[in-house]
């Protein structure tokens, strides 16, 4: 064996193109005779061809390829070639072939059901698809970054053991905190955010969030990343702008980094052009609603828009869409009630096109303590557990505002997938939460 070995990744070997390179592996596919096998070797980058021949490596490395099973990890060095009848168009005619880790038979292989592969989500990660999503999916976690530093936002941290609901309590997870009640997984960050402006004004997170959803949908995960940013002295419109910044720079940053990826899951980028292309169309409420009965459908104003009318709203556009000014009855606590009408709130709900639903909420936040306090009494909660909240109010308040973005749901719309859990490696719903 050689003791020099400087590995390329399969890419940098393509890219290269001729010459003798190591890379190393696993083996997604295998095939061949008592002579000659045929073996694609898989990594992080991409898949290559490689042919290994008894007369060129000798018995014994032969007999070793000759047996190998899929996913084992291997290190090859060979020659690059260029063959337009292989996979990725290159070749690699094997000069030694070393076994690094033998692999059982591996249980995943075509036609699975759903549930097999969710039972072995750990090994299905290593799937063409799966990996695609996820370099995706790290371009859009640097892009979120990106975005919020550029616009010079700090990266800020709110607890994940939380003492207050910011989301309803139905939806809230209660957690054994050595016996105490009172104690919530976090379902924004947002209630210990908006104390930090007063020091940082300007703050975005990237964080889990958790909600116990009863619903089995396509959209629904009860763990899911959390895009979310608040913004001392902003108006409602800069917040919306900012909403709308951070989906263009994630699908630009997705459309400049990951043509291979998107072209793995057959994803038409075309239909994510127009985003970056376009402003997105803003409505009120009461808009959506003529809109949506001029498409047959009677919205009883009041009422929060469900999956059916989102999906009919986003169908009739090609960008995400802001969706203004709902109802107070149908929104959260915090959400400032308009000046010009108090029966609606200055929030925002960006739909996602082809039916992704809601991918952003925010608002302008409400500043007027008892409008706070009547509205936790409404819904059915102690202002008094609360105070450290309201104290926002009383030292200095400013106007300010945020929104939270689910980034399985961007995640999902950008990639094109049929359901938000394969937008995250190990996803979380009702009835799944193992591996
Ligand atoms: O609309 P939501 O509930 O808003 C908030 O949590 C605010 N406190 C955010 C803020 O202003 N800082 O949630 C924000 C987004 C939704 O628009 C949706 O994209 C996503 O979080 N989301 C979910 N994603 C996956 N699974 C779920 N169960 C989700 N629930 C909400
Ligand atoms: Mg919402």
């Amino acid at each position: 064996m050689k003791t020099d070995k400087h590995f390329l990744s399969i890419a940098e070997a393509m890219k290269q193109g001729s010459g003798d390179v190591w890379i190393r592996g696993w083996v997604w596919r295998e095939r061949g005779s008592n002579k000659l096998k045929f073996i694609t070797l898989r990594d992080a980058s991409n898949v290559i061809q490689c042919v290994i021949e008894k007369a060129v490596v000798g018995d014994s490395q032969f007999g070793i390829a000759d047996k190998i099973q899929m996913e084992a990890s291997v290190e090859i060095y060979g020659t690059m070639k260029q063959d337009p009848r292989a996979p990725t168009g290159y070749e690699l005619a094997v000069k030694e072939f070393h076994l690094v880790g033998s692999s059982d038979s591996f249980p995943i292989n075509k036609d699975q059901s759903v549930e097999f592969l969710a039972d072995n989500r750990h090994l299905w990660l290593r799937s063409r698809k799966m990996t695609a999503v996820l370099k995706i999916r790290s371009t859009v976690f640097g892009a979120i970054d990106e975005y919020f530093r550029m616009k010079g936002f700090f990266e800020y941290h709110s607890p994940i053991f939380q003492a207050i609901q910011c989301e309803g309590g139905s939806t809230l997870f209660e957690v054994d905190y050595f016996k105490q009640k009172g104690v919530f997984l976090s379902q924004s960050w947002q209630l210990y955010a908006e104390p930090a402006i007063f020091a940082l004004e300007k703050i975005y997170t990237i964080s889990p969030s958790f909600r116990a959803e009863k619903s089995k949908t396509s959209r629904h995960l009860t763990e899911y990343w959390h895009a979310e940013m608040e913004e001392a002295w902003a108006s409602f419109d800069q917040i919306i702008d900012h909403g709308e910044g951070v989906l263009k720079h994630i699908v630009k940053k997705v459309l400049e980094t990951n043509q291979e990826e998107l072209k793995i899951l057959e994803r038409d980028v075309k239909k994510l052009e127009p985003t970056l292309q376009k402003p997105f169309p803003h409505m009120t409420y009461d808009d959506a609603l003529v809109i949506l009965k001029k498409h047959g459908m009677d919205v009883e104003w009041g009422k929060d828009l469900r999956t059916i009318e989102e999906d009919v709203l986003s169908k009739l556009y090609d960008t995400p869409i802001a969706v203004t000014r709902y109802p107070k009855v149908v929104k959260a606590f915090y959400m400032k009630e308009d000046p010009k009408n108090p029966n609606v709130v200055l929030g925002v709900d960006f739909i996602g096109p082809e039916g992704y639903g809601e991918i952003i909420g925010g608002s302008e936040r409400e500043a007027d303590i008892e409008k706070i306090k009547q509205r936790l009494i409404a819904q059915g909660e102690d202002p008094k557990a609360y105070e450290f909240y309201l104290d926002t109010r009383r030292y200095g308040s400013v106007p300010h505002g945020g929104f939270g973005m689910g980034v399985e749901r961007v995640i999902a719309w950008v990639c094109g997938l049929d359901n938000i859990k394969d937008a995250i490696p190990f996803p979380r719903t009702m009835v799944r939460w193992k591996p």
